[in-house]
């Protein structure tokens, strides 16, 4: 990613394309930052949804009193930031995810004011999205990562049939379609969701990987793949 601007944008037009219906509704905050609102608005023109917004009270705090209220048997996912960019309000984001996810609603969060300021665990935090921009974090511009739940990514990108061989191939053939269009990242964290533990999945698990190198090599691409085993997010430079 070259930003969280980015990561929620590919969230938007990829995962919220393919499951929001006319009548849906995608719930954000009054706290956050334009880039976790315009991509939510125009996924809301594109498919007929909805986007309502969480208040936050006089002294810059969400009204999560509302939340339950907020979140209808239309809401399919809650888009909100970790730390406010105006404020610096730090929200309750671990009680929000649990409140959402008992609705069976996912949760992206924008990390973007975050981790400069504190060790963020995404799978304590349970998120289903977490994205964040490297400039932030005294890195450089135009890097970022977007970390999403194996559990999410999967259906949206392994359409695995019985036979492993043609699973491989098709797989292949998206990540190349995938890291042409510059959806990188994703591509990447794919592969964290095969079980190293297993050997078939490790298998595949190295062939993709040599795949993905062949397009590195090919088109150029540096690929900085970390370890699967201890977090499965991965970073595309
Ligand atoms: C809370 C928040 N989210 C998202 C962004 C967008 O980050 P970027 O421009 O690196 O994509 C910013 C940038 O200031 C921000 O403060």
């Amino acid at each position: 990613m070259r930003g969280a601007t980015e990561g929620i944008n590919l969230v938007a037009q990829s995962w919220g394309r393919r499951y929001l219906e006319p009548g849906d509704e995608i719930l954000v905050t009054h706290l956050e930052h334009h880039a976790n609102i315009v991509p939510w608005q125009m996924l809301c023109e594109q498919q007929g949804a909805r986007l309502k917004y969480i208040p936050v009270d006089k002294h810059g705090d969400l009204v999560l009193d509302q939340l339950d209220e907020l979140l209808t048997p239309r809401t399919r996912i809650l888009a909100v930031t970790h730390v406010s960019n105006a404020l610096g309000t730090v929200n309750p984001v671990r009680d929000i995810i649990r409140r959402a996810h008992a609705r069976g609603v996912p949760v992206l969060v924008d990390g973007a004011q975050a981790l400069q300021h504190f060790r963020v665990d995404v799978q304590e935090l349970d998120c289903d999205f977490y994205a964040f921009s490297g400039h932030k974090m005294f890195g450089p511009t135009g890097i970022g990562v977007l970390y999403g739940k194996a559990s999410v990514l999967e259906p949206l990108l392994i359409p695995l049939p019985s036979n492993p061989d043609q699973g491989l191939a098709l797989s292949s053939a998206l990540l190349v379609g995938l890291i042409e269009e510059g959806c990188k990242i994703l591509a990447v964290v794919f592969l964290a969701a095969y079980d190293p533990d297993s050997t078939e999945s490790h298998q595949r698990y190295e062939k993709v990987l040599n795949n993905i190198k062949e397009v590195k090599s090919r088109d150029g691409i540096i690929v900085s793949v970390g370890n699967a085993n201890d977090i499965d997010l991965m970073e595309v430079v």
